[in-house]
């Protein structure tokens, strides 16, 4: 396999960090990993402790990367097309949980939106990948509003219209009417979105592989706000993503891939969203 140029966003702690260790010793030698964070000082925090375990870290570069901050992500584009002229896969990690409903979604869908078609267009035409952390949370069961459900689920979903369906649960939020018109919380409507956002543009790029994934119930800042304590490592967690980001998968795209259980160690297999 030839060396790829793989960007993790949010890499600075939990999964995502998880993720760009494993890639280290996993992805083709010469790859060059961008561990992108939203922060500075952390993100190149997490790449001074991932060099002091040698191996490959001569393939990590640092990035600053806030994916709702266009001028971040533009600022990234342009590096990478100057320095390697594409990118091969982009791996959305990067979300927030248990904090206002609404930004909640600017970070989660909409930030994720953006990151996409900024760097859609440096994708690898024929190899590009992306890869989104989804979640179990976020199955369309756990919609009991079966017009939103029918929605999300509809195969021939627009962009436009899965934004118009975010920005309607915005605007039940501020009404206050969010559980009587039937969401469930917040954190899985954003994840809902990025699904189906996965979805709508694996069918855009067929020659791409675009996948989604639930990583399990895993012990980071984010897995422990659920309440209890996360059965899986960081380095468990990421088994999924690196899977969908650099092995065979038969091409395989608009999936949406997890374990039999949250609390599988598994590399996981496509399921029903
Ligand atoms: N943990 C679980 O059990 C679990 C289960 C299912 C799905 N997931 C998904 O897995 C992914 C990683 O979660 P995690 O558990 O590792 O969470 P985490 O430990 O809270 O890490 C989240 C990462 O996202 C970053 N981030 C937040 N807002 C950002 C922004 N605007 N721009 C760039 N980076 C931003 C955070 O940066 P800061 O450090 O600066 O805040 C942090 O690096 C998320 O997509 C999450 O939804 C997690």
């Amino acid at each position: 396999m030839n060396p790829q140029v793989i960007l993790v966003t949010g890499a600075n702690k939990g999964i995502g960090y998880g993720i760009v260790r494993s890639l280290l010793t996993s992805a083709p030698s010469h790859s060059i990993i961008y561990l992108t964070s939203r922060d500075v000082s952390r993100g190149q925090r997490a790449v001074t402790e991932l060099s002091a375990i040698g191996g490959r870290s001569s393939n990590l570069v640092y990035h600053q990367l806030d994916i709702t901050d266009e001028q971040s992500i533009d600022t990234l584009v342009n590096k990478i097309r100057n320095a390697h002229g594409r990118l091969d896969v982009l791996v959305n990690n990067a979300s927030i949980a248990g904090t206002d409903n609404e930004l909640m979604v600017d970070v989660n869908y909409y930030g994720t939106l953006m990151v996409c078609k900024k760097f859609l267009p440096i994708l690898d035409k024929e190899h590009g990948r992306i890869v989104t952390i989804g979640s179990a949370i976020a199955h369309l069961a756990a919609f009991e509003n079966e017009e939103i459900r029918n929605q999300l689920g509809n195969p021939e979903l627009t962009i436009e219209e899965l934004s118009a369906l975010m920005d309607k649960y915005k605007a039940d939020c501020k009404a206050g009417k969010a559980s009587e018109n039937g969401w469930p919380m917040a954190y899985a409507v954003t994840k809902a979105g990025e699904t189906a956002l996965s979805g709508i543009l694996a069918r855009k790029y067929p020659s791409l592989l675009i996948n989604v994934c639930c990583p399990g119930w895993v012990n980071t800042e984010m897995g422990a706000s659920m309440g209890g304590k996360p059965p899986k490592t960081i380095d468990e967690g990421a088994k999924i993503p690196v899977r969908l980001a650099i092995n065979d998968l038969g091409g395989i795209s608009g999936g949406f891939w997890e374990n039999p259980s949250v609390m599988d160690t598994g590399v996981g297999s496509i399921s029903v969203w």
